[in-house]
């Protein structure tokens, strides 16, 4: 399907969903405070692949990545509770050990970009649409 709607309403702060989208997973954090801050903090780091999380998210609570390691598609863990999540708190692709931080951006290893963030849009305050 080109198009994918899941409503999130229910999906507690601090837990992950995986949805699928042309294919792929898409990786929805609901993003605790902490998480978010992590994030904006990190925004002031070296980054391998700049870019704000502001410019990364439509709401700061919901960020939204395509769940496929940039660097050989590989997809990264850190959605199942207990997953490894990396030294960054995001995402962990085991493949070729790629750390992914808060925002899905690239930090260390061998993937070059950050996670992609999908085109989507919130249909309602938790309805959204992917693609
Ligand atoms: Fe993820 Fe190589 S595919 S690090």
């Amino acid at each position: 399907l080109s198009v994918a709607q899941v409503d999130l309403e229910g999906v507690e702060p601090g837990s992950r969903i995986t949805l699928k989208w042309k294919g792929k997973p898409v990786f929805i954090d609901h993003r605790p405070e902490a998480r978010i801050a992590q994030a904006r903090a990190d925004d002031e780091a070296t980054l391998i692949d700049p870019e704000l999380d502001a410019e990364r998210v439509q709401k700061a609570e919901w960020l939204i990545v395509v769940g496929v390691c940039t660097h050989l598609g590989c997809i990264p863990l850190g959605q199942g509770s207990g997953d490894p999540t990396g030294e960054y708190g995001g995402w962990f692709c085991p493949c070729h050990g790629s750390h992914y931080d808060t925002s899905g951006r690239i930090r260390k290893g061998p993937a070059p970009r950050n996670l992609d963030v999908p085109p989507y849009e919130f249909v309602t305050s938790t309805l959204v649409k992917i693609g």
